[in-house]
């Protein structure tokens, strides 16, 4: 009897693992096979890819993440991505977009795989809003306005934890845009910088020291 109710137990905590976290939340392999949808023809290039999609999901585990910031949702793709390292961690994410009609199709998207509760996606204009929010984060994610990179940087340097990390997507594909930005992680002494070499647009990763 006593090792009836011991396999159940076991069967129980199986099940539930590999089940989502309600009835209308989608399991890590099903948002896989959910993502591509979010990559309409002649719009890809608005998303990061998903190489870093895994990466940064990679970083969110790692860091045991709380928090995280994220300053330009678009579609959702890469607050998916987030997200799904978030309810590992039971972290949140807080992502910031300007235009009403993507953050509409980020929302749906977050409802559908049903990652919204670990989501506060907020229609703001980052460069007002950023300095009203508090800290400490583990990760900020930026990846809006490339001339506007070094001005999120300066804003969120000091709401970063110890360990936590500022990344910055496309720092290969749109270097010459960013050349403030980039000599700034590369020099600054309140960092330690390195480069995702899988990313196909480019990622930066500056650690905070
Ligand atoms: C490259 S897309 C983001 C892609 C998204 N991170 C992904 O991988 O799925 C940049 C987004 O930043 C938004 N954006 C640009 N400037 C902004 C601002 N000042 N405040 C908030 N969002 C902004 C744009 O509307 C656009 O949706």
């Amino acid at each position: 009897m006593q090792v009836i109710g011991l396999l159940l137990l076991v069967v129980g905590g199986m099940v539930a693992q590999s089940r989502p976290m309600s009835n209308t939340s989608m399991s890590d392999t099903e948002i896989r096979a959910y993502l591509p949808r979010l990559l309409e023809p002649g719009q890809r290039e608005a998303n990061i890819s998903a190489v870093d999609g895994q990466h940064l999901h990679d970083l969110v585990v790692r860091l045991k993440a709380k928090r995280v910031l994220e300053i330009g949702t678009a579609k959702g793709y890469s607050a998916i991505w987030l997200a799904m390292g978030l309810r590992k961690t039971g972290g949140q994410l807080v992502t910031l977009e300007i235009h009403e009609a993507y953050q509409a199709v980020a929302r749906d998207h977050l409802a559908a795989t049903g990652l919204s509760p670990f989501v506060d996606a907020r229609l703001v204009d980052a460069l007002e809003a950023v300095p009203d929010i508090e800290g400490p984060f583990d990760l900020v994610f930026i990846d809006a306005i490339k001339t506007d990179y070094l001005r999120y940087y300066e804003m969120v340097l000091d709401k970063v934890r110890k360990g936590g990390v500022i990344a910055a997507h496309n720092v290969t594909s749109n270097a010459q845009q960013l050349q403030d930005f980039l000599t700034r992680i590369k020099s600054d002494p309140a960092v330690r910088t390195e480069f995702f070499g899988g990313s196909p647009r480019g990622l930066s990763l500056s650690y905070r020291k």
